[in-house]
């Protein structure tokens, strides 16, 4: 595989696929104008459907080309991008975003990512480009180079190794569709949003709208438990906070949420294979980021309906 920018450019302007770093996790990108590169990522992830993709975009000028902004959106995109923000506006009439990017929806997904190497990329390529985490459908996703290539790299033809992700969690997704909604907890919290925007309502109201929220993602292979005060013997323990335990996998030693949401996929996936019985995870707050994290807890445990 290539490492270099050039040759991630060449790629994707060839219509092949490239391991992607971003400030939240990597990403498997292709251009999403071009739709059979884009089908070429729903295979290479294994989605089960069609899922519809965000599109990276360099900064907002590009973005307002893919999508139409209101003032909510420009206001939200003033305060939060570059950075882990994703919005999901109407569709612009000339969108180079393809339908199957969109999975036929007339709205789209659009974001500008922080991370320098990914701003290089979508600045130097010069159209949008979808990136779902790298993972293959239904695991943690990747925040690391290695975790990256080691789920989807056989299908990239290049990548960039951004080092670990600042962030580790994936971006908070709100629709301005009618008022707007919080579709994924994620990076940037919702006290952020509101403090910006006003109050967001729930995606949970409005289930339709948001097709990736399965049950059953972010999942490794071991059973997961939640809220455990103190694991079972032969479990590995994901701790929030001083603990002692044979497998340990400590999120933050000093109950930092933003260190555990950092650390949170990275652990999951040493915990899988630390030849464990499960994986048993200490109660983690609600309040800030600790909201995208449990919501990505739940899932990994398979309990959301
Ligand atoms: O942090 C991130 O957002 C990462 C990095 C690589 O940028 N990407 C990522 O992409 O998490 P993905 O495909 O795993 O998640 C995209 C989410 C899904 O939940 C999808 O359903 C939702 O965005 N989405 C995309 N387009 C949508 C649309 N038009 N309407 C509603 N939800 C949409
Ligand atoms: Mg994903």
């Amino acid at each position: 595989m290539k490492t270099d920018l050039a040759s991630a450019v060449e790629a994707l302007r060839a219509g092949k696929l490239v391991l992607l770093p971003t400030e939240t996790v990597y990403g498997l990108a292709a251009s999403a104008a071009d739709a059979r590169a884009v089908a070429a990522v729903y295979a290479a992830k294994g989605r089960p459907s069609f899922n519809p993709l965000i599109a990276h975009v360099a900064d907002v000028a590009a973005a307002r080309r893919v999508a139409r902004f209101d003032s909510r959106a420009e206001t939200l995109a003033a305060a939060f991008w570059p950075g882990p923000l994703t919005l999901v506006l109407p569709v612009a009439d000339a969108s180079a975003v393809c339908d199957l990017a969109r999975a036929g929806l007339d709205t789209v997904a659009v974001r500008a990512p922080a991370h320098p190497l990914a701003r290089a990329l979508l600045q130097a390529f010069g159209g949008p480009v979808v990136a779902p985490s790298a993972n293959r459908s239904g695991r943690p996703s990747p925040t690391t180079f290695a975790a990256a290539v080691e789920e989807t790299g056989d299908s990239a033809a290049a990548g960039l190794d951004g080092g670990p992700c600042e962030v580790g969690l994936e971006s908070t997704v709100v629709a301005l569709l009618d008022r707007p909604r919080l579709l994924r907890p994620g990076a940037v919290t919702r006290a952020e949003i509101e403090a910006v925007i006003g109050p967001l309502a729930d995606a949970e109201a409005d289930a339709k709208r948001s097709p990736g929220r399965l049950a059953r993602h972010y999942a490794p292979d071991l059973p997961v438990r939640l809220d455990v005060e103190i694991p079972r013997p032969g479990e590995a323990f994901l701790a929030f906070g001083p603990a002692r335990h044979d497998r340990l996998f400590q999120l933050s030693e000093t109950r930092d949420l933003a260190e555990a949401a950092a650390n949170l996929f990275a652990h999951l996936r040493a915990a899988d294979r630390s030849g464990a019985t499960g994986i048993a995870v200490a109660p983690i707050p609600h309040e800030g980021l600790g909201e995208a994290i449990n919501d990505r807890l739940k899932r990994a445990a398979g309990f959301v309906g």
